[in-house]
């Protein structure tokens, strides 16, 4: 792990630009985790389909006659074309736009992705071409949990719940406040950097807010009466860490009020307006008990590239070192009175998105970082990550998977690098399995 310094808190900047680094992540994280296709809402209807990527891998996700889910690689088996270059739609069949191979969606005669037909099937091929050898390729293993579709390309990686683990806590505080579905249509756009920089900031990164996101949230809070902290203040709140790199940051009163009962009232006194309704709603409070119902902001990273805030749920996949693909899918909740789903929907892409104030502050801000990575005469001088190290000390209770309790710190970054790099290393899922870290002690 000489990239990966997890006790110094520093990280080579090579492993943001260096292409074998690349090249192996793709084979050993991104064609072995489990990563987020869709949610389901998004394809309630058989033949509904959308497209993704699996790291660099086009994949269309469907759901077929049986109702069952399926994800399939884009990519004809005649020639590899994209068998569809649309986002979304409904369809019975994909027919190849070069020499129109034909595939079956819904499975309902036939697996889906079939190979059902082409032109000249008998006057150029002697109808002796085995149609049922030439289907799309089906990705290795697909499942849901809680709406969210998942999928892997490795016959091999443990069941989805195992994968996600202790971090079905921080899955459910989100979803389980409301009735989500997602919002039409699909906002996809590109950065021009490596996809780890957003993965370290969607997982904790909160010092930059204040600095990075200054002028964006004076006029947020106008607009919107979202809470603006000052600078270099930390804040209530606390850092979770799971098995294979998942990690959040959960603004919260709660650990900080147990210990001092008028320490923290001012900082929640404003907060997001649909956040208060949940906060207010009986049912939540059901639902989610004490702690989780009482969260009033958060972001989390589902190892390797799943970015949870807000009702967001943003795929950042890479298309090279130097370069992302995002993807998008807003939620809003439809046990909400109307006016707040309007406004969920509404704002939805406001704070992040291709339209969004915070993500062209981030976006300017990774690219930079991603341009200073390969940097010639800077390749011995490490990244430093090392906000908080030595105090983080890692709790274990019934309360909360395991977590420390500070809001703003880089323990989760480094948590995040070290089950990167432990990814790197292990040969396979087995050898993960018995030999990745599990947070104790203190970062
Ligand atoms: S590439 Fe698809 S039909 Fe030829
Ligand atoms: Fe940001």
């Amino acid at each position: 792990m000489i990239d990966v310094d997890v006790e110094r808190g520093l990280i080579a900047r090579r492993i943001f630009s260096d292409p074998e680094i690349y090249a192996t992540e793709l084979d050993r994280i991104f064609g072995r985790s489990w990563l987020f296709l869709a949610h389901e809402t998004q394809i309630p209807a058989a033949g509904d389909y959308v497209t993704c990527r699996m790291g660099e891998t086009p994949v269309i996700v469907t759901r077929d006659a049986s109702d069952r889910i399926r994800a399939l690689i884009n990519s004809c088996r005649h020639r590899g074309n994209a068998v569809t270059r649309n986002d979304a739609g409904n369809a019975r069949t994909f027919t190849c736009p070069y020499h129109g191979w034909c595939y079956d969606l819904q499975g309902k005669r036939v697996e889906s992705g079939a190979l059902v037909g082409l032109p000249g099937l008998k006057s150029y091929y002697d109808d002796t071409l085995a149609l049922e050898s030439w289907g799309l390729v089906p990705v290795a293993q697909v499942a849901t949990y809680h709406g969210l579709i998942f999928g892997t390309f490795d016959p091999k990686a443990p069941p989805l719940e195992e994968f996600l683990g202790d971090f079905r806590w921080f899955i459910d505080m989100v979803l389980d406040r409301g009735d989500f579905a997602a919002v039409p249509g699909v906002a996809r756009w590109r950065m021009k950097c490596n996809w780890k920089f957003a993965a370290d900031n969607a997982i904790g990164d909160n010092s930059h807010a204040q600095v990075a996101h200054r002028s964006a949230f004076i006029a947020m809070e106008r607009k919107l009466g979202a809470h603006r902290a000052t600078v270099g203040v930390q804040e209530p709140g606390f850092t979770i860490l799971t098995d294979y790199g998942h990690g959040a940051n959960c603004k919260s009163a709660y650990f900080a009020e147990r210990a001092d009962p008028t320490a923290v009232r001012k900082p929640f006194t404003r907060i997001d307006p649909v956040f208060e309704k949940w906060r207010e709603n009986d049912a939540v409070l059901d639902v989610l008990g004490p702690l989780r119902s009482q969260i009033v902001r958060y972001n989390g990273n589902v190892f390797p590239n799943l970015f949870m805030i807000d009702q967001l749920l943003m795929m950042r996949n890479p298309l090279g070192p130097g370069e992302t693909e995002i993807r998008a899918v807003a939620l809003y909740d439809r046990s909400a009175a109307p006016e707040i789903q309007t406004l969920q929907k509404r704002r939805a892409f406001q704070k992040f998105g291709p339209s969004g104030l915070l993500e062209q502050e981030d976006g300017e801000n990774w690219d930079q970082a991603t341009a200073g990575s390969r940097i010639r005469e800077l390749q011995d001088a490490a990244l430093n990550y090392e906000m908080g190290i030595g105090t983080g000390r890692i709790i274990r209770d019934e309360l909360t998977p395991p977590r420390i309790e500070t809001m703003i710190n880089e323990h989760a970054q480094l948590w995040f690098y070290q089950a990167w790099a432990e990814a790197l290393e292990a040969a396979d899922w087995s050898t993960l399995r018995e030999r990745h870290a599990q947070p104790a002690g203190t970062m």
